[in-house]
C-alpha cells in the first residue's frame, strides 16, 4: 500500500501529459516507480484505493478505443475517482459543437481531469493550453500516444531490466501514421535502446532514419534478425487517404511475421503489439498467442502506468492550487 504522504511528496510538476519528447529521465523514473507500486496493488488484488476519492475524471474519447479507454477507466476507478466516459457519437460534437467548447463545458461541470483521444494531431496540446484542469493525451492523430509509449517501455524493462542500453528493438509496419511508433521511439531512445524500423517504403520513408535517429531497413529478415523485441504495428487504414501497398495479402506476404518466419527471430526475442491486432496480416495467431508474446502483459501494465500518470498530474495540479 502506498501512503498518501508518499504521494504528496512527488517531484512531478506537470499538470498535463501530452507527449513523451519533453520528459526527463527523472520524470520518467517517477512514473515507472509509481507504476511498479501500483502494479503490485493491481495484480495483488488490493482492490480500490481512495487516493482520488471525490475527484471526477472525464474520458473524452472521440475516436474508437478498447484498451486505452478501458485502462484509463480502470485506473481512475482503482484510484477511487468517479469516471464518466463520453464517446463522440453520444456527444454534442455531432451537432457541430467545437472541441474547445465541449472541453470548456466539461471543465465548467467541475470535472477534475480530462483524458482525450482525438483524430487530430495536436488536439491534446490544444486543450491543455486552454483548460486549467489536467489534460492527458490518450492518442491524437498520428502525433503521440504517450501512455502507450510508457506501458511499452515498462513492459520491456520488466523483461530486460531497467537499463535498456544496447537492447535492440524493431518496430515493424505502418510507422508513418503511427503515434505509437513516435512515442515508443522517443522514450526508448532516452533509455539507450537501439531502434530499427521496417515496413513498406511508402509507410517507412527513408527520412525517418534522420528524423528519429533510427536504423531503417526494408528487408524483414534483416530487421528482426538481431532484435530482442519486435513491436508490430497495425496498418491504419483510417489515417490513410491512398493505397500505400498493393493489397493486404501482399503486405502479409512481405512484412507479416508468422510461424514460418519464427526461426528468423532470436531464441528469446519477445513480440509486442499495441493492439488491435490484424491477425494473419502483420502477425499470425501462432506468434500472437505464443510464449514469445507479451501483448496481454502490455495491456495489464497499461492500467498501472495510467494510475501513475493520473495520480502525478492530479497531484501536480493540487499542489499548484494550494
Ligand atoms: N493501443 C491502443 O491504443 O488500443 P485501443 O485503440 O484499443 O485503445
Amino acid at each position: 500500500m502506498i501512503s498518501k504522504e508518499f504521494l504528496k511528496n512527488v517531484k512531478w510538476t506537470r499538470k498535463d501529459l501530452t507527449n513523451l519528447q519533453s520528459l526527463s529521465i527523472d520524470e520518467l523514473e517517477e512514473i515507472f516507480s509509481l507504476a511498479e507500486l501500483f502494479k503490485e496493488s493491481v495484480v495483488g488484488g488490493e482492490g480500490k484505493l481512495d487516493y482520488l476519492h471525490g475527484k471526477t475524471i472525464v474520458n473524452l474519447f472521440l475516436e474508437p478505443s478498447t484498451r486505452t479507454r478501458t485502462a484509463f477507466e480502470m485506473a481512475a476507478h482503482r484510484l477511487g475517482a468517479h469516471v464518466i466516459t463520453i464517446a463522440s457519437s453520444a456527444s454534442s460534437i455531432v451537432k457541430g459543437e467545437t472541441l474547445r467548447d465541449t472541453a470548456k463545458n466539461i471543465e465548467a461541470l467541475t470535472t477534475d481531469m480530462i483524458i482525450v483521444r482525438h483524430s487530430a494531431a495536436g488536439a491534446a496540446d490544444y486543450l491543455a493550453e486552454r483548460l486549467s484542469i489536467p489534460v492527458i493525451n490518450a492518442g491524437d492523430g498520428a502525433h503521440a500516444h504517450p501512455t502507450q509509449g510508457l506501458l511499452d517501455t515498462f513492459t520491456l524493462r520488466e523483461r530486460f531490466g531497467k537499463d535498456l542500453s544496447g537492447k535492440k528493438i524493431t518496430i515493424l509496419g505502418d510507422v508513418l501514421f503511427s503515434r505509437v511508433a513516435r512515442s515508443d521511439i522517443h522514450v526508448l531512445k532516452k533509455y539507450g535502446a537501439e531502434i530499427t524500423v521496417s515496413g513498406p517504403a511508402t509507410l517507412v520513408p527513408p527520412s525517418i532514419a534522420k528524423t528519429f535517429g533510427v536504423r531503417v531497413t526494408y528487408d524483414l529478415r534483416e530487421a528482426v534478425r538481431e532484435a530482442d523485441a519486435v513491436i508490430l504495428l497495425r496498418i491504419q487504414h483510417e489515417r490513410q487517404d491512398m493505397a500505400y501497398f498493393p493489397s493486404i495479402a501482399e503486405y502479409a506476404n512481405i512484412f507479416g511475421l508468422n510461424e514460418m518466419r519464427e526461426d528468423w527471430l532470436k531464441k528469446d526475442a519477445i513480440i509486442m503489439h499495441p493492439g488491435p491486432i490484424n491477425r494473419e496480416v502483420e502477425l499470425d495467431s501462432f506468434l500472437a498467442d505464443s510464449a514469445r508474446s507479451v501483448i496481454l502483459r502490455q495491456v495489464t501494465n497499461g492500467v498501472a502506468v495510467r494510475m501513475a500518470v493520473i495520480n502525478l498530474c492530479m497531484a501536480a495540479k493540487n499542489k499548484a492550487s494550494i
